[in-house]
Parts: structure tokens; sequence; C-alpha cells
């Protein structure tokens, strides 16, 4: 009976998780989603902790370290997600994940501490042979994903720096290919004289991960922390067949697959190979305080509070294009406020939202929801293109890679290829940003030069004030 409560947590939670992720598939359901699929976890957890017994009859008993444990855990993840700026959520995801990671990788150090003792009192069978290969999948795959999470931390909050040295990429394959042959060796020869060569792949797994992470580009961190993601998830699995745990085993599977299918979109709309990502060095820490605009000479023209406010208000439609600096500025709420007050004016106002704008997928769609901004006004950058060609007024707010032309017209540009909103089809075009700094990709963009194009230097949530007070007043 106890048996078959458990079986059905663990239907319960599996099924949360995936009608969960279905669910944040759309911006209008991500939010009930994520709670679903969390109280299917907790359902998961809770079933596991009164109801597990193993073969024997046993349940848990480690309750003290148990329930410290999530404890600390519960009150740590609360304290993070309720305290963490929007700017700052891909480098928590980072760590977060680097935990899922260590988790995994510490199931496969137990079990195979358990598994070496047993082998050393009754020898092999088929049986070990599987799980032994399960536990060094587990632990390669989990550390890999624990270091190369925390390098990945460390260059978003800009603790650590790019680095790479050449045939640094050879090296890697190597040091791979040493740690899977002796994991080969101990799956057909383990005993206690060699046990100790477990210890060695997990250091070599430890190392693999930072050395892989360390010379990717500081802008394609958000694609490799997802890959990461999928790597954590991969060795959950791992967790879940060597326990036979059925969720453990979806939750790690549903993972895998959603990681690895983000990391694959994220290229695309990037338009970018993974092994590009992996070996490009785009936008690295050395690139993005780089050239300033006189370093080419090129001529731009500013625009006034009070001029950007009229153009706007007398428009038929304005395309409002929101990117990173938007998020850096918090400006949403008042961003939403200039949207209403222009549509009170009879003003048609749109969003376009670049699939990489920001710094994580969604990060833009997330933003704007938070102040309220409604799903019908966002547009993808497909449907966006279509209007520009029609559209009086482009508001570019904290946006730079996304809108930059060279990506269509330079074919040695680092971001050629990568689609783009083509803004420069608009009859006039306003950037607000700070200076003329280049953004993630530190490339400089030639739309700022046009000549329909007009700069609204300053803070973005400080302009954006001053416009809707300008507009106030027309
Ligand atoms: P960026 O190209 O990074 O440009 C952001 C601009 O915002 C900067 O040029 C900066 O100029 C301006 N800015 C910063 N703080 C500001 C503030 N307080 N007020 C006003 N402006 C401010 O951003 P984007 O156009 O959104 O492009 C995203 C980049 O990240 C792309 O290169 C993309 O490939 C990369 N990336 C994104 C993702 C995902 S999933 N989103 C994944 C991988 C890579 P100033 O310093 O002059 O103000």
């Amino acid at each position: 009976m106890e048996l078959n409560i458990l079986t059905l947590c663990y239907l319960i939670g599996s099924i949360t998780f995936i009608l969960g992720l279905k669910m944040l598939s759309n911006p209008a359901t991500a939010r009930k989603g994520n709670l679903i699929a969390a109280v299917g976890m907790a359902v998961a957890i809770a079933g596991t902790i009164f109801l597990y017994n193993d073969k024997e009859g046993n349940g848990l008993h480690n309750y003290i370290w148990i329930f410290g444990g999530l404890a600390i855990g519960t009150v740590v993840g609360f304290l993070a997600a309720k305290k963490v700026k929007m700017t700052a959520m891909p480098e928590m995801v980072s760590l977060f994940n680097g935990m899922g990671g260590a988790c995994a990788g510490l199931i496969s150090i137990i079990e195979f501490g358990r598994l070496a003792e047993k082998l050393s009192a009754d020898g092999g069978d088929t049986e070990s042979t599987g799980i032994l290969i399960t536990i060094f999948l587990g632990v390669i795959i989990g550390s890999v994903s624990f270091a190369g999470s925390i390098i990945a931390w460390g260059k978003l909050n800009g603790k650590v720096k790019d680095f790479s040295f050449p045939g640094q990429q050879i090296l890697n394959t190597i040091l791979l290919f040493i740690m899977l042959c002796i994991a080969g060796y101990l799956v057909v020869n383990l005993n206690t004289a060699n046990a100790y060569l477990f210890y060695v792949i997990l250091t070599g797994a430890l190392v693999y991960g930072v050395m892989f992470v360390l010379p990717i580009g500081g802008a394609d961190m958000p694609v490799v922390i997802s890959l990461l993601n999928s790597f954590t998830g991969v060795a959950a699995a791992c967790g879940g067949f060597l326990y036979n745990n059925k969720v453990m085993l979806t939750g790690g599977i549903l993972v895998g697959a959603a990681g690895t299918l983000l990391t694959i979109l994220m290229c695309k709309a990037m338009n970018r190979s993974l092994l590009n990502v992996l070996i490009g060095s785009f936008g690295g820490s050395k690139a993005t305080g780089g050239a300033q605009q006189t370093a080419s000479g090129g001529v731009y023209k500013e625009i006034s509070i009070s001029d950007s406010a009229m153009v706007m208000a007398y428009a038929n439609r304005v395309i409002i294009v929101p990117g990173y600096g938007l998020a850096v500025a918090q400006a949403q709420h008042v961003c939403h406020e200039l949207e209403k007050l222009l549509d009170e004016k009879g003003v048609e106002v749109i969003y376009a939202i670049h699939p990489v704008a920001g710094r994580m997928p969604g990060h833009m769609n997330v933003l704007l929801a938070e102040a309220d901004v409604s799903y019908d006004k966002l547009l993808e950058m497909e449907d966006a293109n279509d209007l520009f060609k029609t559209t009086d007024v482009v508001l570019i707010l904290g946006a730079n890679d996304v809108v930059n032309p060279a990506a269509k017209n330079d074919p040695a540009s680092p971001i050629y290829g990568m689609p783009i909103l083509e803004v420069e089809q608009a009859k006039t075009v306003i950037v607000n940003k700070r200076s003329m700094k280049p953004g993630y990709a530190g490339i400089e963009n030639e739309l700022f030069f046009q000549p329909k194009t007009s700069m609204l230097f300053g803070d973005a949530k400080s302009v954006l004030q001053q416009l809707v007070n300008e507009i106030k007043s027309l």
C-alpha cells in the first residue's frame, strides 16, 4: 500500500513536471507552470522521505541531515530568488545548475564507494557492470556541469576573465579521452587496488569543466549555461537509473532534453553553430569595454527629449525595441507608462522582441510582463520586420547588437548572419543608450550613423520618465 502511494506521488511529480514545462512556453502561463512543477517536486520529495523503503524494507532514517539540508536549501533558494535582479538571473541559474551537477556527482561518488565495497566482497556481475557505467557517466557529466557552471557564474559576474591558449581544445579533447579510457578500464577490471582511479576521473572531470568554459566568450555564456543545464539533467537521470527512481529519471530527462533544445534554439537565433559558440570566443570580456565611436570617426546626430516626444506623439505607429539596457535600467514600468500615454493619444504602440535581446531566453518577455505590458503588444522578430516599413518611429531602448545592420551587410562582422530587427526600414529611428559604447558583441553599430537615426543619450529610466513628462504637457 505504501509503495502504491509513493508511486502515485512520483506519477503526480512526473505529470506536473511535463505540465509545468508546457506552461513555461507561454508568458501568460509561465508563473503558474513554475508553481505547478514546484508543487509536484515537493510531493515527490515528501513521498520519498516518508514512504520510501529499500529492498530490505528499511525506510530513510537520517532525518536530521535531510531536514537540515532541506531547511538550509529552502532559505538560501528563497532569499536568492527574492533578491536577484533580472539582469543577474543567468548568474543565479548558472550557480543553481552547478549545485544540481554537484548533487548528481555526489550520488555517483557515494554509490561508487558502496559498489566497490560490494565488489571486493562478492566479485562482479552483469548488473554491477551496468551500475558502474551509470556511475561513471554520472560523475563525469555531473562534475563537468558543476565546475563549468561555477566558472560561467564567475564570468557573468566579472570575477573570472576569459582565458585560452593555443591548443587548448586539443588538450581538452585528450583529457576527455583519457577519462573515458580509465572509466572503460575500470568497468572491466575494477578491484580494490585500482579503485583510486575513480578519483582520478573525478579530478579530471572537474578540470575538464573549468577548461571547457574558460575560453568561451562572455556573450555566449547563456548558451553555455543552457548546455551545462542539459548536462545536469543527464547526470540527474543517471542518479534516477542508479536508484531506480522514476521521478528522478523523468525530471533528469526533461531537464536534459529542454536544455538541449534551448541550446539549439539560441544558436539558431544567433545563426551560429554550437561549435562556433564553443570555440568562437565571441563577445569576450576583452571586447566589451572597447571601441568608441570616435575611433572610427563616424558622425551621429542627437535629438532632444522634447523633439523625441513630439515625433512620437504625432506618429501613427511607434515600435519600441527593448534590449539589455532597458533591463539594466529597470525601466520596464516607466516604459509601459509611456506606451499607455501614447496609446491614449491614438498612437499604435508595439514592442519588437528579438529572440536573443537581453542576456537570457525570454528576458524581454519576462521584463515587460513584470510591468503588465499586454502580451498582444509583443511581436516576434519576423512579424515586427514586416511592419517596420510602414512605421513612423522606432524607439530603441538599450538594444544594440540585435539592431546592428552589420549582421546583414558585413561578412567580416562577428555577428554576420545573425537575424536582426530591421529597424532602419522605419521613417525615424531614435536610439536611447548612455554613450556610443558597443553592446555585448563589442562591435560598433553602423545604424547609429545613418541619416534617419538620432541618438537620445541617457539612462533608459530617466530618459523615459522625461519623455512621459514631456508628452503629458503636450
Ligand atoms: P547589447 O548588444 O548588449 O546592448 C545593450 C546596450 O544597452 C549597450 O550598448 C549599452 O550602451 C546600453 N545600456 C546599458 N545600460 C543602459 C542604461 N542604463 N540605459 C540605457 N542604455 C543602456 O544588448 P542587446 O541588443 O539586447 O543584445 C543582446 C546581446 O547578448 C547579443 O549580442 C546577443 O547575441 C547576446 N546574447 C544574448 C543571449 C540571450 S538568450 N538573450 C544569449 C547569448 C548571447 P551604453 O553602455 O552606451 O549605455
